[in-house]
């Protein structure tokens, strides 16, 4: 069957298929999540640490990236959160489990984990966030 023949059988005419208003080119707007803490002290969110994907927070020294917030479970056993963004000039940070401490590889702030800066050139802590656990549930919230 010809191109022609077979958009007759639909019942289409070559001119429809050339106007087609419904058509339209991709959008520029993306619908991406984009992982910020939102503003004005939102931020709530519970991590099952039951799951796989949460269960880098079942040992001491484990850490995550949620929602632009570092969660991490000290060598002591104690989590805690804090913004993700350095102070600095907004790297992400990392969390050492050898020190227990927030370290940014862009240039090498260290934050504690109460979030107050050890070492520059950070000059502002990061802003730390409450967590609380219960059973598998664990809770971080502004
Ligand atoms: S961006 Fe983190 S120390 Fe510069």
């Amino acid at each position: 069957m010809k191109r022609n023949e077979f958009f007759a059988v639909l019942g289409i005419s070559a001119g429809a298929l050339i106007y087609a208003p419904f058509l339209t080119s991709c959008s520029k707007s993306s619908t991406m999540d984009t992982p910020t803490p939102p503003a004005g002290g939102a931020l709530d969110f519970t991590l099952d640490l039951s799951l796989p994907a949460n269960s880098a927070l079942n040992t001491n020294g484990g850490s995550l990236l949620k929602s632009g917030v570092i969660v991490a479970r000290t060598s002591g056993g104690t989590y805690v959160a804090v913004a993700s963004a350095c102070t600095h000039q907004g790297t992400t940070v990392e969390f050492n489990s050898t020190s227990s401490q927030f370290h940014c590889p862009n240039h090498g702030s260290n934050f504690g984990t109460n979030g107050s800066v050890v070492n520059g050139p950070a000059t502002t802590a990061l802003k730390m966030y409450n967590v609380t656990l219960t059973g598998t549930s664990l809770r971080v919230y502004a």
